[in-house]
């Protein structure tokens, strides 16, 4: 039985409906668990709350561990769920975590994934780290203003990063829960090629068939759009990234073609794919 966290999100919904058309046995839990493919066993706990925790893990050999929200700045106990975890008789974890926990460990943004990475890495679990850059879907934030008035509104303009694809993240992860090879492994997963936001408008801008026009934020009217709908300290950290990317950050990581045997998704692969969004 393998348990997928963060199971409606965008890394583990597609992630469910892969392991599950694999024939997997598969627990999906999240808070509000709700519209999984069939044959899958919905369980609701908050991963703050270890007693809600437990049950999900019976029967479990292997974890999939997203965090998400409060849990990425001020809730829940690392240490405290990775006992839970061990006890439960679970014998393999992946945890996706995130570039920014190896290339920022001290930032209030990042810090709490890295004290889930140590508690992940400090088990005799067999363990393997997932650390994805910025996911092409953060994107979405911007087709309400593409579908109205074909304009992309971001800080940072011609900043590139190598943004990947989350159906990437899904594939690897998938991977990684099912095929032997893996333990004790860190992967950056990244895109192809770096994309900056002016490129990224552009790229919808082709797939669309139509001009977009890219006006550039500031860094306060980002931060003000970003935290609508993310922790404060996360949204300070990922400016951060968007705006002073580290070499580290800019690098284009191999990892996604070593596991995969095929060559990362690029941002245009993603827009192209995903035009409908943003008609
Ligand atoms: N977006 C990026 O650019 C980026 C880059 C690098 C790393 N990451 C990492 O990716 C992760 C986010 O993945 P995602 O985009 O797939 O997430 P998402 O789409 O925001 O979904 C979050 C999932 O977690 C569940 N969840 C949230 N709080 C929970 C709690 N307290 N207890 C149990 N379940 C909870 C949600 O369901 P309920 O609401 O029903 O609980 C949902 O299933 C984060 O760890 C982030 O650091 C993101």
């Amino acid at each position: 039985m393998i348990v997928i966290t963060g199971a409606t999100g965008t890394v583990g919904r597609p992630l469910l409906h892969t392991l599950a058309a694999q024939g997997a046995k598969l627990t999906a839990v999240a808070r509000h668990p709700a519209g999984l493919p069939d044959g899958v066993r919905p369980f609701a706990a908050d991963l703050a709350d270890l007693e809600t925790v437990r049950p999900a893990l019976d029967g479990a050999d292997t974890l999939f561990l997203l965090l998400a929200g409060d849990l990425l700045v001020d809730a829940g106990d690392p240490d405290a769920l990775l006992k839970v975890v061990a006890a439960a008789g679970v014998r393999r974890v992946v945890l996706l975590s995130s570039q920014g926990a190896r290339t920022r460990p001290d930032a209030p943004s990042h810090a709490r994934l890295k004290a889930y990475e140590d508690a992940v890495t400090r088990t005799d679990l067999d363990w393997t780290l997932l650390r994805p850059g910025g996911f092409a879907t953060n994107s979405y934030a911007w087709a309400p203003s593409v579908r109205a008035e074909r304009l992309v509104a971001a800080p940072f303009g011609d900043v590139a990063l190598p943004v990947v694809v989350p159906a990437d993240i899904t594939a690897v992860a998938a991977a990684v829960l099912t095929e032997p090879g893996h333990t004790g492994r860190a992967y950056e997963l990244t895109g192809p090629t770096a994309v900056s936001p002016r490129e990224q408008a552009a790229a919808l801008a082709d797939a669309l068939g139509e001009p977009v026009r890219f006006v550039e934020l500031n860094r306060a009217e980002a931060k003000a759009a970003m935290t609508r709908f993310m922790p404060e300290p996360v949204a300070e950290g990922t400016l951060s990234i968007l705006g002073e990317p580290t070499d580290d950050e800019r690098r284009v990581s191999p990892d996604i073609a070593d596991v995969l045997g095929r060559p990362a998704r690029s941002y245009a692969e993603w827009a192209a794919a995903n035009v409908d969004a943003f008609r």
